[in-house]
Parts: structure tokens; sequence; C-alpha cells
């Protein structure tokens, strides 16, 4: 009798592996989570909906014992993990037993020799042993027996049930809630990246918040988000995004991404081989990286995340291997999102790097080409010269950009955006008579020049006039004149391996 998939429910990622795991006829399940009761109320949906008739639901527990969903209870007392794994083995017809926080029990060898006599008891017919817990511990002897996998976090049907569900509940408790399904679609989407657990807290506190859920309460929850992924350390979600247009010069790289975007946001109806994966932009330092970056993440219309790699590799988050690639998992399960690798050399070198590294690397590779379509990879690069070269002829990003330090016409561009940025109108300022002074100036150095200027200004209580630009400008000494065998380097390593972000020549 094949598992099948349950038509009345839009199916999760976590729920259709179940499903398939459960329909391949391995008998015992290992499930790292620590959300628990999530687990259980997948299995208990599973045993429901997966077979041809519903299965009963048994759930175990050091303080419970066995209990059947249905409120039945076994006879004897089956608290102790050796009792409990007696009665699976007698009990008659198919079931699903989850062992809740199973793993202690494991330490002892009669529990593990049990289970591996159930191992062959249960096989094909349809009686499945499933442990959750929120580590992974499994005995050497049995781990063939075992079929272990992590639940990823929640993606946006199974948030989106969810949500659905708190709705119901909080309109039969009188608040008031918007539940078009354009609402419903961008609350699911501020949720997603939170567990079950956490997405609820941020429902209430929305509701806490405002009185009730609907369109105003995005930016709650989105805070609520903020707060929550950020303290998994590894990840962290960027609020301060940035529109395309405030992005100076760097056209070419521009008019690439209006581009992509159409074939993005078309993902689902396209071959995947038209899908946009992901860009490098390497460059220098201060020359608008990490902005480009947001204005994708604005420009595709999506919520952006960090993969922060020197978390990754501080030793906070167990090996780096797995934290590396728990924080891709999970952010396919954020997806649709931009991710974000800054100082993407600082974590990927050469795959001929011995151990770790080249093994993050060969992962990296793969999960490019492998990972989900609405996930957008962005990476970003200051130490060129330390990726490896794989990374850019295979690191399977549709483009690599480099971003020098920009042009005349460019800097003038960026002056703009940031005395607009500032309430200065720009029209008629004159700020082309910059231009000789500030050859060689990155986008941030610019930008320090607005600020300085501004502030010079503020403090003498007058409006900003471009005299004050001009004497900034002067006590500037850019990075590319104190660094210019660095600046130079990086240029010439660049030249042939990168598509300029800008069009022209910077000689
Ligand atoms: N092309 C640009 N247009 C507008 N502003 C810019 C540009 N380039 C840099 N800036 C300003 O300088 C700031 C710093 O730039 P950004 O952080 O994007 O540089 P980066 O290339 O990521 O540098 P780093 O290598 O140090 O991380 C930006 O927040 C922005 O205000
Ligand atoms: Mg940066």
């Amino acid at each position: 009798m094949a598992a099948q998939a349950p038509s009345n429910l839009l199916e999760s990622k976590s729920s259709k592996l179940l499903r398939e795991l459960l329909a391949s006829g391995r008998p015992i399940l290992y499930i790292m989570t620590a959300e628990e009761q999530r687990i259980a109320r997948l299995l208990r949906e599973g045993a429901e909906h997966f077979f041809a008739s519903p299965l009963p639901y048994w759930s175990w527990s050091l303080t419970e014992g066995m209990v059947c969903s249905n409120g039945t209870k076994s006879e004897h007392d089956t608290t102790n993990p050796r009792a409990a794994l007696d009665f699976v083995a007698q009990y008659q017809g198919a079931a699903i037993f989850h062992m809740k926080d199973f793993h202690d029990a494991l330490k002892e060898a009669v529990v593990v020799r049990r289970l591996r006599d159930l191992y062959e008891q249960c096989a094909g017919k349809n009686k499945f042993v499933v442990i959750s817990s929120p580590i992974r511990f499994i005995p050497e002897e049995i781990s063939r027996n075992i079929v272990f996998f992590e639940l990823n976090i929640p993606d946006f049907n199974e948030v989106k049930t969810f949500l659905e569900e708190q709705a119901a509940k909080l309109v039969a408790s009188g608040k008031t809630v918007d539940t078009s399904e354009a609402t419903m679609i961008h609350m699911t989407r501020a949720l997603q990246g939170l567990t079950i657990d956490e997405a609820g807290f941020a429902i209430h506190r929305a509701i806490a918040e405002t009185g009730h859920l609907g369109m105003e309460s995005l930016p709650v929850l989105f805070e609520e988000k903020r707060l929550l992924v950020n303290r998994s350390g590894t990840i962290q979600y960027i609020a301060d995004g940035a529109q395309i247009e405030a992005v100076g010069g760097l056209e070419v790289m521009k008019k690439w991404l209006l581009e992509r975007r159409q074939l993005f946001l078309l993902r689902d109806s396209i071959g995947a081989e038209l899908v946009p994966k992901g860009v490098l932009v390497m460059g220098v330092s201060g020359c608008g990286k990490s902005l480009s970056v947001k204005a994708v993440a604005s420009c595709f219309e999506l919520p952006l995340y960090r993969i922060d790699m020197t978390e990754i590799f501080s030793g906070r988050h167990g090996n780096a291997e797995w934290a590396f690639a728990r924080a891709c998992r999970t952010m396919e399960a954020i997806a649709p999102a931009v991710v974000w690798f800054d100082e993407i050399e600082m974590g990927i070198t050469s795959s001929e790097s011995s151990g770790e590294q080249g093994r993050i690397f060969a992962f990296f590779l793969t999960w490019m080409q492998e990972k989900v379509r609405g996930l957008f990879v962005a990476a970003t690069a200051n130490r060129i010269d330390l990726l490896p070269a794989e990374m850019i002829r295979k690191g399977r990003f549709d483009e690599v950009f480099f971003v020098d330090v920009p042009m005349d016409e460019e800097r003038i561009d960026i002056f703009n955006i940031h005395l607009r940025k500032r309430g200065i109108d720009p029209t008629g300022f004159g700020v082309e008579r910059l231009t000789k002074l500030t050859k060689g100036w990155t986008g941030a150095e610019c930008e320090q020049c607005v600020v300085s200027a501004v502030t010079r200004a503020k403090l003498e209580d007058r409006e900003m006039t471009l005299e004050d630009l001009l004497r900034t400008a002067g006590n500037i000494v850019p990075l590319s004149k104190t660094m210019k065998e660095q600046v130079d380097h990086i240029r010439s390593w660049a030249r042939d391996r990168a598509a300029p972000a800008s069009l022209g020549d910077h000689r």
C-alpha cells in the first residue's frame, strides 16, 4: 500500500519528504528537530492522509509512555524505553509510533538490540518507528537500519497552512483578520524563515500591537523575523534595503539585473537553465558591492538574507561544513529570497585545499547547481586573488562582475544620489566641478565627502554650498592613492576574468 499525497492540502516540502520516506518502506526514521509539536503534527497528518486508510498514530514520551492520538493508552506501563519497544513489537497491524526524545534511550545496548529486531519485524508492514530529537545520536551498530534526516524550517505552504489555522482561531475569538488571499500571501512571506512556534509568537505580537491581523501587521512580522532569524547566528535578515536607483553608475550591471529580473519572475514557467541562479560581484572596497546586492533584492522583489561566513567558521555552530550546509538548506526553505554570501573568499577557497574548506567548496558547487529555483545567490568578494579559479569558471554564476572605482560621470551620479538623499536638490549645484578633484575616488569616499560637507554646514547653521564640497574634497586622500598597488593588482587580476560593471575604461 503506497503512501499518497494528501489531495486537500498544499503539500509542504517536509510533508512530501516524510511521505516519500514512509512510502519507501524504511521502518525506522530518525528526525532531528527542535520542533517537537511540529513533527508530531506532520506525523499525525501523515498517518491520516498518506495511506489508503488512516493509520493509528501513537506517541511515546518518558513521562507518558505510549498514547494513541484517539486517547487510548497502552495497558501496561510503557514509560520504560524497552517496554515501549516491546509494545511496538507486539502491536498488531499498521501504525506510526513517534518516539519523542528517544536519543537518550539509544545509549542502552539492550534498547539498540531491540530496535534492530524491530527493523526486521516492521519492514514492509506499514509499521513505522519515528524517533524525534533535537540532537543527532545514532549508535554505529544501528546506523544502517535508520534513515536520518533533519527537519528543515517550514516552507511557504506549511507556513501558509499554519497561518490560515491561526487566522481561523483568531476570527473565532472575535479578532479581525484580513483573510484575503493576497494578504495571506504577503503575511506568509513575512513569516517565512521562522519555525512554526516562532511564527506563532510573531502573529501574537502583531495582534498585541495592532489589535488585528492584516497588511498593517507586516512591519511587526518583519521585525520579529529579523530578531529571530538573526538569533540563528549564521543567517541574518537584512532589513535595510536599497533601490536600484540608489546605485550610481554601474550601468552594465544594472541593465543586466533588470533583464534577469524578468526571467526570475517567470521562473516557474520557463526551463530550468534559463532561470537566473546568481551573480558574483567583486572589486574595489567601497565601490558599491554591498549596495548592489541590496538593490538586487529590491529589484527582484525578494527579502535579502546574508550568510555570515565568519560565524560559520567560528565553531559556535558546530563543524563548519555542517553549519554551512544547514544554512544553505535553511535558505532553500525560506525561498523565494536572495541569499548573499559576503566576502565569499574568506570561506570558500580552492577545492584543492585540504579538508573542510575543499569540502565546503565542493558542496557549494553542487548546491548552486541543484538549489531551488526561487533562490538567487549574490556573492561578493574583495580579496579576489583568494578566489579559486573554479569559483569563477564553474561557480555556476550567471555572470561575474568587476566593480572598479567610478569614472567621472559615475561619480557625479553618486554625488547627486547622496545629495538628494540628504534633501539637497543637486540641479544647478555645479557638482561637475568636483570631477577633477575626485579622480580615483570610491563611491564610499564620495558619500563621505557629502556627509562631511553637510555636517559642517549644519554646525554653522546654514545651507550647504558647492564650496563646502570642494573644500572637503581637497582634504580627502582616496584609497586608490594610499593603496595604489593593491587596487592596481585587483584591476589587472579582474580584467581577464570578469565583466566590467560599468561602461568605458578606467585607466
Ligand atoms: N555606486 C555607488 N552608488 C551610490 N553609493 C555608493 C556607490 N558605491 C558606494 N556607495 C556608498 O558607499 C557605501 C559603501 O559601499 P558598499 O558597502 O556597497 O561597498 P562595498 O563594495 O561593499 O565595500 P566593502 O568591500 O568594503 O564591503 C554605500 O553604502 C553607499 O552609500
Ligand atoms: Mg561590502
